[in-house]
């Protein structure tokens, strides 16, 4: 009697443990998706454009939903005024789920001072110094708003533009880019997911049976398949930890973009560190020139 007592205890015990743990995780999913806090400072300290001799143009954009997102602007300059920076591309660049955009400033440089590019950053809602709390929703309000912000500024509006965007930037991208297609001339993503539930049994495995829960669902290959004609660049650290490197040869797989579509790999790359990979920004710069820049008005 006693014993059935115990079990019938540890039952109740263990079903009101895995309630709690339920509802906590379904109450803080977001928290643990977007890891704004990480590295430690990253919502306190952005690093400014000035540090790496950028142009020091912070912009404050106010969403469609009321909140104050924070974007760098950096724009070529020429001494006899504005046609540098109209010829050469804008690339609009979105960061993964960790950090802020300061911390990708040195990715930053190389697109503007050995690329050419005109360069458009921006710390999403609950990163870095800008407002709000991050949500699948209200990242897509961002990206939107960024674009928006181009295609109204004087110069930039005249450019071509490359979307771009790194794990769930590149979740981002993909998402901006199927819903504003004639907008852009190109996009490129790196070490991104197929969407949020096919990536969550392999990043946290302890959550696998859980996916149910998550409605942050970021789906990445639906997306890819309503890009109909832009050149798409897939850059794919093979040694990805946390987003396995099957997922983007999928996405290559699945896209039946007539614009072209270019696959480059990194044997020793990981989830974070492609850009220091030998030939990344080659490839970048290779498609960027053999897609986007119209050298045919130069001498
Ligand atoms: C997703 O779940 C969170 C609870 O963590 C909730 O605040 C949010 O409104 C939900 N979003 C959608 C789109 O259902
Ligand atoms: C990858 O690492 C291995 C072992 O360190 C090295 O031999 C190889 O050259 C590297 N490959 C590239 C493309 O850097
Ligand atoms: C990049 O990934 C490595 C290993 O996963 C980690 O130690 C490092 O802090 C990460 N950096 C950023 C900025 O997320």
């Amino acid at each position: 009697m006693m014993v059935t007592n115990y079990i019938l205890a540890f039952i109740y015990f263990a079903v009101a443990v895995t309630v709690l743990l339920t509802v906590l995780l379904y109450v803080f999913q977001c928290d643990l998706l977007y890891a704004a806090g990480f590295p430690a400072g990253s919502r306190s300290t952005v690093a400014r454009p000035s540090q790496y001799d950028l142009p020091d143009k912070e912009v404050i954009l106010m969403t469609s939903d009321g909140v104050k997102i924070r974007s760098y602007v950096m724009i070529q300059r020429d001494q006899n005024g504005e046609d540098l920076a109209i010829q050469s591309p804008t690339i609009l660049w979105f960061h993964s789920h960790t950090g802020n955009m300061g911390h990708r400033l040195p990715v930053a440089k190389v697109f503007y001072e050995k690329l050419g590019y005109n360069v458009v950053m921006l710390s999403y809602r609950g990163y870095g110094l800008s407002e709000g709390k991050p949500n699948e929703k209200g990242l897509n309000v961002d990206a939107q708003t960024a674009l928006d912000y181009i295609l109204h500024h004087p110069i930039l509006r005249h450019t071509r533009l490359i979307c771009m965007g790194q794990s769930l930037g590149g979740a981002l991208a993909l998402n901006l880019v199927s819903k504003n297609e004639d907008k852009f001339a190109a996009l490129i993503i790196e070490n991104t997911f197929l969407s949020m539930t096919l990536l969550i049994p392999h990043a946290l495995p302890a959550l696998r049976h859980l996916v149910y829960l998550c409605n942050q669902t970021w789906r990445a290959y639906r997306a890819i398949q309503h890009i109909h004609h832009i050149p798409i660049l897939l850059l794919s650290s093979l040694k990805d930890e946390l987003v396995p490197p099957a997922h983007m040869k999928k996405l290559y797989e699945i896209s039946h973009t007539t614009g072209g579509k270019v696959w480059k790999e990194f044997e020793n790359g990981t989830h974070n560190d492609t850009c220091m990979q030998e030939g990344y920004f080659k490839a970048i710069a290779d498609f960027g020139l053999k897609y986007v820049w119209d050298l045919s008005d130069q001498e």
